[in-house]
């Protein structure tokens, strides 16, 4: 399987520009799965509620629309973070999208920093789609610093995990390892770069070092901290199903639920 992710700086409220972008970038990018950031299409500090709503689209809207013609491009699937609008609610999501159409939602539950006081905390839980017959789950940037994230996902059977994210913090490209190792799991993480101060004195530098790991927790690929990259690996994404840690050790049977409540 052909994988790849998209690091790159949307430019806020320029959906067409950064559709533009995306397009350009996967021309010629023959792939299984692309992942890009999350909020690729609008860029990510909006400055109030009012903002969000006029750039904010259903999942069957144009950009997604669009994506879907670039997943047919690439022969695969795209995950691409949104601003997903349902009636007056928006929801920071991310669509996995085929030639075929939008496969899937995820909607954030880990709603970060000023973030609550936009967007609706996701309601769906953390559904796991198929993807050329791939069990794929989708987290979306601080859903990194909830264990139950992954957690959830792998033990609704994803093998690949697709993290689109704009991080601000500088701990996640380290912890994806641990992520990745106790649940034996595939971990996409597509950061952004570059840096949004859209409302003075709230200023965000995104981290870039966009990274996949792979289940035994090996580092498979690294994108650069400020500079648009396009990263590409091929994995065999079968080992996921292998939970084993020792011949003696399963990372999901050998779980005490008897003695926690996880
Ligand atoms: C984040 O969740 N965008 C930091």
């Amino acid at each position: 399987m052909n994988v790849a992710m998209l690091q790159f700086a949307p430019v806020f409220g320029e959906v067409q520009e950064n559709l533009r972008a995306i397009e350009e970038a996967c021309a010629d990018l023959p792939a299984d799965l692309v992942v890009l950031p999350e909020l690729c299409t609008t860029g990510y500090q909006f400055r109030d509620r009012k903002e969000l709503l006029e750039l904010a689209e259903p999942a069957g809207g144009p950009s997604i629309q669009r994506l879907s013609g670039v997943a047919a491009a690439c022969g695969g699937h795209l995950v691409a973070g949104f601003a997903e609008k349902e009636s007056d609610l928006v929801f920071n999501s991310a669509a996995l999208v085929g030639p075929e159409g939008v496969v899937g939602v995820y909607r954030k539950i880990h709603l970060f920093s000023e973030e609550k006081r936009l967007f609706e905390p996701g309601n769906r839980g953390f559904p796991v789609f198929r993807a050329g017959g791939i069990p794929i789950g989708i987290m979306i940037c601080f859903d990194w610093l909830f264990p139950e994230s992954a957690r959830s996902l792998a033990l609704g059977g994803a093998w690949v995990i697709a993290h689109a994210a704009n991080l601000v913090l500088p701990f996640c490209q380290d912890a994806l390892i641990t992520r990745a190792l106790e649940n034996r799991v595939f971990i996409m993480s597509c950061n952004r770069t570059g840096r949004e101060e859209r409302i003075a004195g709230k200023k965000y530098e995104f981290t870039g070092r966009s990274r996949m790991v792979g289940p035994d927790g090996k580092i498979l690929a690294d994108g650069p901290p400020d500079a648009p990259a396009v990263i590409t690996a091929e994995i065999d994404p079968r080992r996921a199903d292998d939970k084993k840690v020792t011949s003696l050790n399963h990372v999901i049977r050998d779980r005490r639920t008897d003695q926690y409540r996880l």
